[in-house]
């Protein structure tokens, strides 16, 4: 078995273009680091950054076309309340997810739409394709009973509560079906996790035992770990590497591996899982969340940060191998013309620099080691990016691992965390021990 992994490792460095690729980690506090800072950058093309659409972009803003997107929305909001929408300027658009189609040789995105009116706040998910270079695709047309473009048809059961309506859509496919993991307050008034399938239009909530012994919970950032046609696991939560088999609809997700514990830590589930080349490493975007105080700043910030699992099929064990440190791209995306700063040191942390996350691996050609990925930027500026450096690392991440290199550090993410933001470990804080009694039940974001 284990040889098995190897030659297909062995095949990949051979059919990869592998610049140096052997990278030894540095040990911080027994977590190992890989100065991500240096080895993974946006592609940079002569007009960095460049919005325009030319026609191989390294960065696009997506779904540019709000006067469309409104036309698509109008049906869906009969409440007279939404008719001046459009020029409140209470509209965002966040959380990009994407998947590559081959056979279509598009990317299919889903992104949530929110609409903050009169102080709450309601949302809908929104898909459309875009060819190979990011330019949006507006023929319409169906994908199984789903329209694209247009706004996917998830039953809210009040779009007068708070907060209503889908939120943090992630798309992945399985077993040659398009799926969407997003959460979503549900009838009972519980926010739950629900998924929904392209190809019949329809969405079902997942459960777990607990719910049904919890008088309150809160569901979210279920990420798919999608390693073979047979089963949906998910990551329920990084803290003890929890993974659940959704697989069976008709009743409560089953817990595959890791002892269960519905608080969780510094690292939240990021982008779906995408398998690494021909081996069974599968590799991830999560986001560490930490409460960042530094003087009179006060807040928690949001980073993508890179995890890498081991999938052992025969006997269904996962196993996390690497959680990098958080990372930022050096916060190239706050400047202008994306955000409007001339240079890193104007960024607000607090502020519009509080929130960046990789919503998904959308595309990853391994030879060339360019990842399209998108980028959820202050809950406002949804991106689509091209990183590249991101096969030489996972290379050297799986080496390590292969090497025998076993941490046995379970939190690595807010050790490091906290080292890259230059704070010290306010673990023994009171705002932390208020927010861990508040999260007591559901894998809150
Ligand atoms: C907006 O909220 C205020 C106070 O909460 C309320 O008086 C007003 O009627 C609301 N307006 C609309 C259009 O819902
Ligand atoms: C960042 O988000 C805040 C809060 O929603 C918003 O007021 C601000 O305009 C956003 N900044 C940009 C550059 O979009
Ligand atoms: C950024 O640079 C431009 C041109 O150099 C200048 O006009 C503008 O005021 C600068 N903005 C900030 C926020 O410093």
């Amino acid at each position: 078995m284990g040889w098995k992994f190897s030659i297909g490792l062995f095949a990949l460095l051979l059919c990869i273009k592998c610049t140096s690729g052997d990278h030894k980690p540095t040990m911080f506090k027994g977590c190992p680091t890989f100065n991500i800072k240096t080895r993974l950058s946006i592609i940079e093309k002569s007009c960095f950054p460049c919005l325009s659409f030319s026609t191989t972009p390294s960065m696009s803003k997506l779904f540019r076309d709000t006067e469309f997107i409104f036309s698509m929305i109008s049906p869906h909001l009969l409440d007279d309340q939404f008719c001046d929408l459009q020029s409140s300027g209470e509209f965002m658009m966040m959380f990009p997810s994407a998947v590559w189609l081959p056979e279509k040789n598009m990317f299919l995105t889903v992104v949530r739409m929110s609409i903050r009116k009169n102080g709450s706040m309601k949302s809908l998910l929104f898909t459309s394709l875009f060819d190979s270079h990011w330019n949006e695709v507006i023929t319409e047309e169906m994908i199984g009973a789903t329209q694209v473009p247009g706004i996917i048809p998830i039953e809210v059961y009040d779009y007068n509560i708070e907060n209503a309506g889908p939120e943090d859509p992630r798309i992945f496919t399985f077993a040659g079906g398009i799926y969407v993991i997003f959460n979503m307050i549900d009838i009972d008034v519980r926010r739950k996790m629900f998924l929904f399938n392209f190809e019949t239009g329809k969405s079902w909530p997942l459960r777990i035992i607990e719910h049904s012994l919890w008088s309150h919970y809160t569901e979210k950032n279920w990420t798919p770990l999608i390693v073979d046609d047979e089963h949906l696991y998910f990551v329920y939560n990084y803290k003890n590497f929890q993974i659940l088999d959704c697989t069976d609809k008709s009743t409560y997700c089953k817990k595959v591996s890791g002892l269960f514990d519905s608080v969780p830590a510094g690292l939240r589930g990021g982008s779906p899982y995408v398998k690494f080349g021909s081996t069974q490493y599968f590799v991830s975007f999560g986001y560490s969340h930490i409460d960042y105080r530094k003087g009179n700043q006060f807040c928690a910030v949001y980073r993508p940060a890179l995890t890498v699992v081991k999938a052992n099929e025969e006997s269904s064990s996962f196993e996390l191998i690497y959680q990098s440190e958080p990372i930022d791209f050096e916060e190239k995306l706050f400047l202008e013309p994306i955000m409007p700063y001339n240079s890193t040191d104007q960024v607000k942390i607090c502020e519009d620099g509080r929130i960046m996350m990789v919503a998904s691996i959308a595309r990853w050609d391994f030879d060339e080691d360019v990842v399209d990925a998108t980028i959820n930027l202050n809950d406002t500026i949804p991106l689509a990016i091209k990183i590249t450096g991101l096969t030489d690392l996972v290379l050297d991440a799986i080496k390590m691992h292969e090497g025998g290199l076993v941490t046995g550090e379970e939190n690595c993410i807010e050790k490091l965390a906290f080292k890259h933001f230059e704070i010290d470990d306010p673990s023994s804080s009171r705002l932390n021990l208020r927010k861990k009694r508040m999260m007591k039940y559901g894998n809150n974001g």
